[in-house]
């Protein structure tokens, strides 16, 4: 079904400081970019970030022209950080008292069966015009994602505290099986979406179902998943939204949702599952999801730390660098094919300041991390539709990811997390290189344009990957030989 856009054998090699100093040892620690139409690794949609819970209106009550420059560093991908993916929180709340999402169902129609009074505000908790503003950038993939059914849906009652889905395998209610009305109401908030000029492409129906807390959540284990994405399926089909693929289940953690996984695959649910999402909170990225389908970490942040902005302090949590090389885990030991943080922007006040935002939003302006500037290393080089390609012999201390992307050029992404410079040439058997880009983020430069080489036979050099930091290449080839 998706070919590869060019198939040959790449080689991307550490240049040796001069030919005298060659040795076998080094000719060993050649970095080899292999493109294999045989071998192919996943593809890829894109990264991105959440404006759930209200954040959203941080950026919509900005000043004018600073709303704009913040829209602009989020979304562009020649200036910002090129983000494609937008993830936004489905509301079930019944209004917007503290940060709450309101739900578009806030009164109960009475029973399961009856007509329902939907209720659209054109705002959703301010995320109809951040996702419109990301549609004039380009970004195609919207990801609408229910924390919650509405609480008169669930067995608790509320919203919030976890409860379950009403009439999920073992759970009854005396108001009735509310499955095909959470299915209809899911199906309503597409719609509205598509009429304010959204194409939700992927819906997903809970958000962390291991866990229940005193905001918006919802429990179901695998098998419930699977018997309510039975019943999701068809609602799409039946409302000419079969385009819309379904996403599952944003589990606390990766160990946390390849158990749900493998319940739901069991219980017969891929065929009509999209992408399987999962968060790394309760467990982080140490291998892939039981499952043929794309994968997608959809959550992430450092919850802990207090706001910082640093590239490097060491391997802190929320330094830049670290996400880095989670972003890279991720590509290849999760074979992920999207990489979302969790918020964009948050204000001061909300959870002591904490470092779960890419952005501080204080008052009339704003301060960015060096965290987003990480994701931009990736999210504006490697576009999506984009293939990973295999790398065979990194060398110990770059972290080096390659992509071709649709447009033919080649992405290369290399984190060096060794304390001191790096040369690389990156070199390719089979098609020389015509032109070529590169960027580097570190404790000074936010992906700062820097000198690259195309040499006369065709290979990349020039390039020296300096000490903590990363480069980030984008490589058009001679296209004569394609
Ligand atoms: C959406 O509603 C919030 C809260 O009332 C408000 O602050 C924000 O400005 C509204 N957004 C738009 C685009 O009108
Ligand atoms: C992105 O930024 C570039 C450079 O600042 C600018 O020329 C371009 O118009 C921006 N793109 C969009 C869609 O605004
Ligand atoms: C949304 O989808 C409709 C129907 O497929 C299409 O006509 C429209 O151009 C799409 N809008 C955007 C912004 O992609
Ligand atoms: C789906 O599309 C078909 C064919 O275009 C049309 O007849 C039908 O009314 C549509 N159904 C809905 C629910 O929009
Ligand atoms: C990687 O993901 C792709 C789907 O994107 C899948 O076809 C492939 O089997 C996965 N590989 C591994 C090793 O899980």
């Amino acid at each position: 079904m998706h070919l590869p856009y060019l198939a040959g054998t790449l080689l991307a090699g550490l240049a040796q400081a001069s030919p005298a100093e060659v040795s076998p040892r080094q000719s060993e620690t050649m970095l080899k970019v292999d493109m294999d139409i045989r071998k192919l690794n996943q593809r890829i949609d894109g990264f991105g970030f959440s404006e759930a819970f209200q954040r959203a209106n941080n950026i919509v009550n900005l000043p004018e022209e600073k709303r704009a420059a913040l829209v602009d560093l989020l979304f562009n991908k020649t200036s910002g950080a090129g983000f494609t993916i937008l993830r936004n929180g489905i509301g079930s709340s019944p209004d917007s008292s503290l940060d709450w999402m309101n739900t578009i169902l806030p009164q109960s129609p009475g029973s399961p069966d009856a007509e329902p009074a939907y209720v659209w505000d054109g705002n959703d908790s301010g995320q109809l015009w951040v996702a419109q503003q990301a549609v004039k950038y380009g970004v195609e993939t919207f990801y609408a994602d229910a924390w919650s059914a509405p609480g008169f849906m669930k067995t608790n009652g509320k919203d919030s505290g976890g409860g379950y889905l009403c009439g999920s395998p073992g759970q009854k209610c005396s108001s009735g099986d509310w499955r095909q009305a959470y299915a209809n109401y899911l199906v309503k908030l597409v719609q509205l979406y598509a009429d304010s000029g959204v194409n939700i492409t992927h819906l997903g129906f809970l958000n962390e179902p291991d866990m229940s807390t005193s905001y918006a959540s919802m429990l179901m284990d695998g098998n419930q998943a699977a018997d309510f994405i039975k019943i999701l399926h068809p609602t799409l089909e039946k409302n000419n939204l079969s385009d819309v693929q379904i996403a599952c289940c944003d589990a606390t953690g990766w160990k946390a949702q390849q158990q749900i996984t493998r319940d739901m695959v069991a219980a017969g649910a891929e065929p009509l599952l999209g992408v399987v999402t999962g968060h790394t909170y309760s467990s982080g990225i140490s291998g892939t999801q039981p499952t043929s389908l794309r994968v997608w970490e959809t959550e992430c942040s450092d919850l802990k730390g207090h706001w910082s902005t640093a590239w490097d302090s060491d391997g802190g949590a929320g330094d830049g660098l670290t996400w880095a090389m989670n972003i890279y885990t991720g590509l290849t030991t999760g074979n992920v094919s999207a990489y979302l943080w969790w918020v964009g922007t948050q204000d001061p006040a909300t959870n002591n300041n904490n470092n779960e935002k890419l952005v501080l939003v204080d008052k009339d302006t704003y301060t960015v991390s060096k965290r987003l500037w990480a994701f931009a290393q990736y999210s504006r080089t490697v576009r999506p539709g984009a293939w990973r390609l295999d790398m065979l012999n990194d060398a110990s201390n770059l972290k080096t990811t390659a992509f071709q992307n649709k447009d033919l050029t080649m992405a290369v992404n290399i984190i060096n997390t060794g304390a001191s410079a790096t040369p690389v040439v990156i070199s390719n058997t089979l098609i020389p290189a015509r032109s070529a880009q590169a960027w580097v983020t570190d404790n000074t430069r936010d992906m700062d344009a820097v000198e690259v080489t195309v040499n006369p036979d065709g290979t990349v050099g020039g390039l020296s990957v300096p000490a903590r930091s990363m480069v980030s290449l984008t490589i058009e080839l001679a296209s004569g030989l394609l």
